[in-house]
């Protein structure tokens, strides 16, 4: 398959039904106190916890492209237990709906606003985020775009789901030989511009690396059998991470886009193909 066919086509089928088992599963996993304790020691320190990749330069990135009013409503494509809304929510007073694939996701998101007190403006529900509910400000995708068929596309559709100009901010996994130059080509391709576009590959690393050895060190204190079974999980989702940014094989992309031609100002300036 060419470098181009890998982000076009996006995760096959036998792939997004593998990514979707092991999600309901490991966010089954999370919500015990062992994955409770797990997120909020390996998280990074300005940012909330998530699945445990969002950093707070993402969180900082977000709320400056997207610069939510409180009278907006983003729409969050691929939430899982809703960390990230629940901080968004708070920083700025913005309205949140929250969809995920996986079920077990939802149910800890939604557990997680009530314990907030914040489930009248943070909302969450099952969906697929290729098809979010109409109408949202802007949407955000953080780590989530990658599992679906033909992502390019499905972020074109999206951002024709929201208000113009269709403003959608994406923390991506991405083929290390895509490059930036074949990620440009893709995202233009489907009908977007780029506002920014930053490889956030070290970052990335270093927060991996975080979770890791917060797995390993949990795992010396013996916890409950289903406890190891999450840590070793991620130890396992680590190490592959480590093993594919060490060969070149894995980039973490940080960008923004908009729907071509929605704005009346002209394209953003090139964000560059080197
Ligand atoms: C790596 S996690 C990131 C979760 C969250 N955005 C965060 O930063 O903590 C990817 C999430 O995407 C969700 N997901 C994958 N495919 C999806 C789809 N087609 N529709 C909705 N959610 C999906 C998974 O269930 C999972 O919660």
């Amino acid at each position: 398959m060419s470098r181009r066919a890998l982000i076009e086509t996006g995760a096959d089928a036998i792939t997004r039904w593998i990514a979707r088992l092991y999600f309901d599963v490991s966010y089954r996993l999370l919500a015990g106190s062992v994955g409770r304790e797990f997120l909020e020691a390996a998280r990074d320190p300005d940012a909330p916890g998530g699945h445990g990749y969002a950093t707070s330069l993402d969180v900082q990135a977000l709320v400056e492209a997207l610069e939510p009013l409180p009278h907006d409503t983003l729409v969050d494509l691929g939430c899982g237990i809703g960390e990230v809304a629940i901080a968004i929510h708070r920083r700025t007073a913005c309205r949140i709906v929250g969809i995920d694939a996986a079920p077990s996701a939802i149910a800890e998101a939604r557990r997680r606003a009530s314990a907030a007190g914040v489930q009248g403006c943070v909302r969450f529900l099952v969906a697929d985020l290729a098809s979010p509910p109409s109408g949202a400000s802007a949407g955000y995708a953080l780590d989530s775009l990658m599992f679906v068929r033909r992502p390019a596309h499905a972020l074109a559709s999206v951002s024709r789901s929201l208000e113009p100009p269709g403003r959608v901010f994406v923390t991506l996994l991405a083929p290390g030989r895509l490059g930036r130059a074949g990620l440009v080509g893709l995202i233009e391709g489907a009908g977007l511009w780029l506002e920014s576009l930053d490889d956030v590959t070290v970052e990335f690393a270093a927060q991996s690396r975080r979770r890791a050895s917060t797995a390993r060190r949990m795992m010396l204190a013996r916890p409950s059998l289903a406890g190891r079974v999450a840590l070793l999980l991620v130890l396992a989702e680590e190490t592959a991470v480590k093993h594919l940014i060490g060969h070149g094989r894995l980039r973490r992309w940080r960008f923004t886009t908009i729907l071509a031609g929605a704005s009346s100002s002209p394209a953003p300036e090139p964000v560059g193909r080197a």
